[in-house]
């Protein structure tokens, strides 16, 4: 919904303070923006807090291109609630990309019971690609 877009643009921009190694914000909501237009965003509320977490899915392909959640949400399962919807959504294994760096979310995926695919994509650099079940 149009009016979820503030609330989605919070959480990403909180989220990416802790990604120094991406380029500039302006450009990260740009590509948010358009990933949104061409795409199913899925959008988590919480009562007192508003929008704390969404998805965004390329559902043909079954593929995520953006999970984020308020870091005051976390470990509280709405990342594994908005897979889980986006799971049965595109009817197949989900797939995203996951910068190399960001060694908690993998641990998240993991947890989850999501596997990397092997070996080097020279499509990808600096991301790793997984799988989910
Ligand atoms: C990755 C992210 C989406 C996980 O969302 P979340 O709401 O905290 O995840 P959940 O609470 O649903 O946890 C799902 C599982 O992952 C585990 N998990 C979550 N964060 C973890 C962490 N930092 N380390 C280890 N395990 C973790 C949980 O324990 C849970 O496992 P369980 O089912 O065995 O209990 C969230 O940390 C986030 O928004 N990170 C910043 C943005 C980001 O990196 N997005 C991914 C871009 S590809």
């Amino acid at each position: 919904m149009q009016s979820d877009n503030s609330g989605i643009e919070t959480v990403f921009r909180d989220c990416l303070t802790a990604f120094p190694w991406r380029g500039q914000q302006t450009e990260e909501i740009i590509r948010l923006r358009h990933a949104i237009s061409l795409s199913d965003c899925l959008v988590a509320h919480e009562l007192s807090a508003g929008l704390i977490g969404f998805l965004v899915l390329e559902r043909k392909k079954a593929y995520v291109s953006h999970l984020f959640v308020n870091p005051d949400w976390r470990l509280c399962g709405v990342g594994s609630g908005l897979l889980g919807v986006a799971r049965d959504m595109a009817r197949a294994p989900l797939q995203l990309d996951v910068d190399t760096q960001n060694e908690t979310a993998v641990r998240a995926y993991k947890a989850m019971g999501w596997i990397e695919k092997v070996g080097p994509d020279p499509n990808r650099a600096g991301q790793r690609r997984l799988s989910g079940p």
